[in-house]
C-alpha cells in the first residue's frame, strides 16, 4: 500500500456498517480498512480509560499502515475518546459520528424525541454537551444496555425481545427516534415495529458528507479511477463475522 492511500475506520464490531455504507455513497473510488473489535465489543458499559486505551492501541495500528484519515464509527469511542485522540495524534485526521441530535432541533424541534444510545455515549460530558446545547425539552434519553451486543450477535427474536421490554411504553408517545450507537440502524425495522410511525435521525449521512470535505480539504480525496476496496479486520478473527460484514454491505 502507499503511503497515505487508505481510510480507516473502526467499531466495537461491525455497527460501524451503517457509517461506511453512507460513507461509500459520497467516496466510492477509497481504499477502505475497517477494523472491527469485536474481542472487546460492548463498548458501552467501558471506562473511558479503558476505551481510550482501546482506541489508541487501534489508532497506532492504522497509523502504522499509513491511513490517510481515521473515522471513528462507534457513538460511545467518539463521546469518550475523540478529543483524547485528536490532541495525541495532531498529524491525521479523525472524523467521529455523535448522535443526531442537533438535527432534531434543526428540523423537528417542537417533537417529542427519543434519543436511543449506550450507556456510556449518554452519560458522557461530550453527549451532554450537545443535550445541553439543544435541548427541546420533550426529549427522553434511553440507555439501551445490552442492545449493540445482541445486535451484534444478530440473533432476531432476542432483538425483537429486547424492543419490546424496552420501547412498547414509548409506542404513539414519540415521533422522532435519535440512533446514537451505530449499530442501531440495522435494526430500525425492528423499532419502527414497535414505536410505529416515527422518523429517524442518523448521524452517518452527515458524517460521509463531514469526511468528503476533509478530504478534500486536505488534497487526500481519491475520486478518480477503479472502484474502491474494502479490507475487513476482526479483532476476534471471526470468520462467521467477516461473511456477515459483507452480506449487509451488499444489501
Ligand atoms: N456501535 C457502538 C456505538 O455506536 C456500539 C457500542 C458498544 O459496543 O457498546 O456506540
Amino acid at each position: 500500500m502507499n503511503k497515505n492511500e487508505a481510510i480507516a475506520i473502526f467499531d466495537s464490531g461491525i455497527g460501524g456498517i451503517t457509517v461506511l455504507k453512507e460513507i461509500l455513497k459520497v467516496l466510492p473510488n477509497e481504499k477502505y480498512i475497517y477494523y472491527s473489535d469485536s474481542k472487546n465489543n460492548p463498548y458501552g458499559d467501558k471506562s473511558d480509560r479503558k476505551i481510550n486505551e482501546l482506541c489508541e492501541n487501534i489508532v497506532n495500528a492504522f497509523i502504522k499502515q499509513n491511513c490517510k484519515a481515521i473515522v471513528i464509527a462507534c457513538n460511545t469511542a467518539s463521546a469518550k475518546s475523540a478529543q483524547y485522540l485528536r490532541e495525541k495524534y495532531t498529524d491525521i485526521p479523525f472524523i467521529a459520528i455523535e448522535p443526531a441530535y442537533k438535527m432534531v432541533y434543526d428540523y423537528a424541534y417542537n417533537e417529542p424525541t427519543l434519543v436511543m444510545a449506550t450507556k456510556g455515549t449518554i452519560e458522557s460530558e461530550k453527549f451532554n454537551l450537545l443535550y445541553h446545547t439543544y435541548d427541546n425539552h420533550k426529549t427522553i434519553l434511553l440507555p439501551c444496555v445490552g442492545l449493540a451486543n445482541i445486535v451484534e450477535e444478530g440473533n432476531r427474536e432476542k432483538i425483537k425481545k429486547y424492543l419490546k421490554e424496552h420501547l412498547e411504553s414509548y409506542r404513539g408517545k414519540v415521533k422522532n427516534v435519535v440512533l446514537g450507537c451505530t449499530h442501531y440502524p440495522l435494526i430500525q425495522d425492528e423499532i419502527q415495529e414497535v414505536l410505529g410511525e416515527v422518523t429517524f435521525f442518523n448521524g452517518a449521512p452527515y458524517l460521509a458528507k463531514h469526511l468528503k470535505e476533509v478530504l478534500e480539504e486536505k488534497d487526500l480525496s481519491n475520486n478518480k479511477g477503479k472502484k474502491g476496496t474494502i479490507q475487513f479486520i476482526d479483532s476476534s478473527n471471526d470468520e462467521q463475522k467477516k461473511k456477515r460484514f459483507f452480506e449487509i454491505l451488499e444489501k
